[in-house]
């Protein structure tokens, strides 16, 4: 049995973008790396959790020493979350594709001189939303908030409207180079307000925020 603050404990990271399938060889994704997602699980693995690891295809390599889930799409990562319920907290640190296609088709689309396909878009579940509502609900829940613009107000919006306890949120606009890099300035925003961390490196961001989440669960 492992031993640490968060010895006994039981985690859930979602991490990495979703990809979604347009035809078999062509998909709609985004530019997370999973950088983010895999340094919480690791650092909260370091103080002793058994973490569950649901993963889209990120690009960095998972962590070692958690259960991990590799899914593709927004809908196979619900199921998995919800396989792993009952934890004591989760995080949910994946850059989840907000739609899928909805016309996805089983074989390869062909170029056709004379019509462009058409993309049909239908909504993806909300998971992060999904597990705040669950009879199943963690004791702690943590969102993270990517945002561009008035990052505070917006995640202080977002943390009521998803019902999660605290919203990790950050700035990923392209200048900041936090998307794929190897630093990032966050935001902790929970019911008592937000707390502005300095630009540290994602590791160390791992590190603060798994010793808050120990704090939290203790
Ligand atoms: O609404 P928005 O996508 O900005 O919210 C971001 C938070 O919600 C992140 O924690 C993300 O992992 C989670 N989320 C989710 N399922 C979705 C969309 C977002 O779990 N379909």
């Amino acid at each position: 049995l492992g031993t640490g603050p968060l010895a006994g404990k039981r985690v859930l990271v979602t991490s990495g973008p979703t990809h979604e399938p347009i035809d078999p060889v062509r998909y709609i994704a985004n530019r997370s790396s999973g950088a983010q997602g895999t340094a919480l699980a690791a650092a909260l693995r370091d103080l002793g959790a058994e973490v569950v690891f649901v993963t889209g295809p990120a690009t960095v390599p998972p962590p070692d020493g958690v259960h991990l889930h590799r899914v593709e799409t927004a809908g196979e990562m619900l199921l998995a979350v919800e396989a792993a319920l009952p934890v004591d907290a989760a995080v949910f640190a994946a850059a989840v594709a907000d739609w899928r296609v909805e016309n996805d088709v089983a074989q390869k689309i062909k170029k056709n001189a004379h019509a462009l396909p058409e993309i049909k878009l239908s909504e993806n579940p909300d998971i992060l939303k999904t597990v705040c509502a669950h009879a199943k609900r963690p004791r702690l829940v943590v969102g993270f908030a990517a945002e561009t613009e008035n990052v505070i107000a917006h995640a202080t919006a977002k943390r009521q409207r998803k019902g999660c306890d605290w919203i990790v949120a950050n700035d990923v606009s392209p200048a900041t180079g936090i998307m794929g890099g190897a630093n990032n300035t966050v935001h902790l925003i929970s019911e008592a307000g937000h707390e502005d961390w300095p630009s540290l490196p994602k590791q160390e961001v791992a590190r603060r925020l798994a010793a808050r989440i120990a704090e939290a669960l203790a």
